[in-house]
Formats: C-alpha cells, sequence, structure tokens
C-alpha cells in the first residue's frame, strides 16, 4: 500500500498513522518524528531543520524531499506517509519520483476537522521525551500524572505546540498545504474523513476510505 495522509496539525494523523500501519501491515514514515529524531541527536539534518520547527515554518523542500526519498527507497513496494508532501513541490516530487520507480500512489486520505478542534487538542498533547509515545491531558491522559505509561519517562509538550506557534503552523497549513486537496482530487486519489470523534471511531472511517485501494502489498 502506498499512501498518504493529509490534515492540519492536530488531526490526528500521527494517531491514526500507527494505528493504519499496524492494520495494513504497512511501514509508516513519518517526517516530522524524523526530524524530531534528528534535532535529538543533533545531527547536521537536524540543526537545519529545528529553528523552522521551533517557530512553525515548514523545512525547506530541498532537504525534506532529499530525506524522504531515501527512506522510501528502502520500503520500494509499500508505505504510508506522514506530514509528506506538505507542499505542491513536494507533491510533485513525489509523484514523478514514484512514476520513475514505476510504483505510483494509491491514495491520498485527508483528515477533515475544523481548526478549534486542532488547536484545543494540541493544547491539551504531551509527549514523551525517551520514547516518543504521545498523550493528551483531555482524552488519553497517562495513568500517573507527567509519567508515560509504556517506559516510566518524563511527559513534556512539543516544543511547537506553544499556542502562538500552533496559530502559525495552521495558517502555514492552509497557505501551503491545503491546496494538495485539489491536487489528489484532480488526480482521482483523495478519500476524506470525518476525524471529529474517537480515535477507534476515526480509524474504523479511515479504514473504511480505503477499502478499495486495490493493492495492500
Ligand atoms: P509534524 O510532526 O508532521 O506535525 P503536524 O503535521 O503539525 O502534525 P502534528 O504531529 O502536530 O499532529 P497530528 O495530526 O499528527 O496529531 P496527533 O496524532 O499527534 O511536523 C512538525 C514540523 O516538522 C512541521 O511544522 C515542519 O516544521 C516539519 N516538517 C515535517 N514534515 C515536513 C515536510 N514534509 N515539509 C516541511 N517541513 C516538515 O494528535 C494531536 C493530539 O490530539 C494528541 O494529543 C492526541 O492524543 C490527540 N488526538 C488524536 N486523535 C484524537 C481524537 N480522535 N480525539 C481527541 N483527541 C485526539
Amino acid at each position: 500500500m502506498r499512501i498518504v495522509l493529509l490534515g492540519p496539525p492536530g488531526a490526528g494523523k500521527g494517531t491514526q498513522a500507527h494505528r493504519l500501519a499496524d492494520y495494513f501491515d504497512s511501514r509508516l514514515i513519518s517526517t516530522g518524528d524524523m526530524f524530531r529524531r534528528n534535532v535529538r541527536q543533533e545531527t547536521s539534518l537536524g540543526l537545519k531543520a529545528k529553528s523552522y520547527m521551533d517557530s512553525g515554518e515548514l523545512v525547506p523542500d530541498d532537504v525534506v524531499i532529499d530525506m524522504l526519498f531515501s527512506e522510501l527507497d528502502k520500503s520500494p513496494n509499500g508505505w504510508l506517509l506522514d506530514g509528506f508532501p506538505r507542499t505542491l513541490a513536494q507533491a510533485e516530487a513525489l509523484e514523478r519520483g514514484l512514476e520513475e520507480r514505476g510504483r505510483p500512489l494509491q491514495a491520498a486520505l485527508q483528515f477533515v476537522i475544523p481548526d478549534e478542534a486542532t488547536i484545543a487538542r494540541l493544547a491539551g498533547r504531551r509527549v514523551c521525551r525517551r520514547c516518543q509515545r504521545t498523550y493528551n491531558v483531555e482524552v488519553k491522559p497517562p495513568r500517573i500524572e507527567g509519567v508515560c505509561d509504556a517506559c516510566g519517562g518524563e511527559l513534556e509538550r512539543r516544543s511547537d505546540d506553544e499556542p502562538e506557534t500552533v496559530r502559525h503552523r495552521l495558517e502555514v497549513y492552509w497557505r501551503d498545504t491545503a491546496p494538495l486537496v485539489e491536487f489528489y482530487r484532480d488526480r482521482g486519489l483523495l478519500r476524506e474523513v470525518d476525524a471529529v470523534g474517537e480515535v477507534e471511531e476515526v480509524t474504523r472511517r479511515a479504514i473504511g476510505a480505503l477499502d478499495d485501494v486495490p493493492d495492500r502489498t
């Protein structure tokens, strides 16, 4: 299966991406997670990406595209992309690159949610410093406040989840990423999912929306 997940910050892409990757037994590639890993490890890529991420801007296209294709080539048959593409230039590069490899994209799944709902979700998000598991103080709290259920690590707020930065990320989303909905609709690849509701319910809708994707390998 070769699909991309689209939607505003806080739509639940990361949450659903893990669940869908398990369900379809597919490799999950998240550009946000890759950048955060590089930031933690203080690699040159991480140093390049950090200032963009902290201010809610997108990392420049050439940096992301190079990083992404080196990952895709490790799993030529199937993957689920979370966080890529984010601009028309990235979508066009993905389309060209996949055509060259003879393995075109099969679907683009758009998580539809109002801005107010994503702002509320991101205000409550907490992430484990150690294993990166995601919680939400309102809807998915850890058993012990501030402590990861899985590894006992300390929970923290993501540096780009401060309210000002979240507002800017949403502006960037509507300016640069939302046009991809039409890009994929024009190609007959778009599937839309209502992202408001219980996590399990959204997963059911997403699986239903991907039901007719022919090749799941
Ligand atoms: P990235 O990590 O991709 O962030 P994002 O797209 O802004 O998305 P988020 O991770 O904030 O939200 P999400 O939709 O995954 O929601 P989640 O499941 O966590 O990118 C970060 C940065 O990296 C970018 O700003 C950019 O700088 C850079 N970057 C990455 N890719 C790039 C690219 N291609 N080009 C350029 N730059 C790039 O859920 C959010 C919260 O809601 C959680 O607390 C969760 O528990 C809760 N929640 C989830 N589902 C539900 C539900 N159904 N009901 C209630 N709460 C829910």
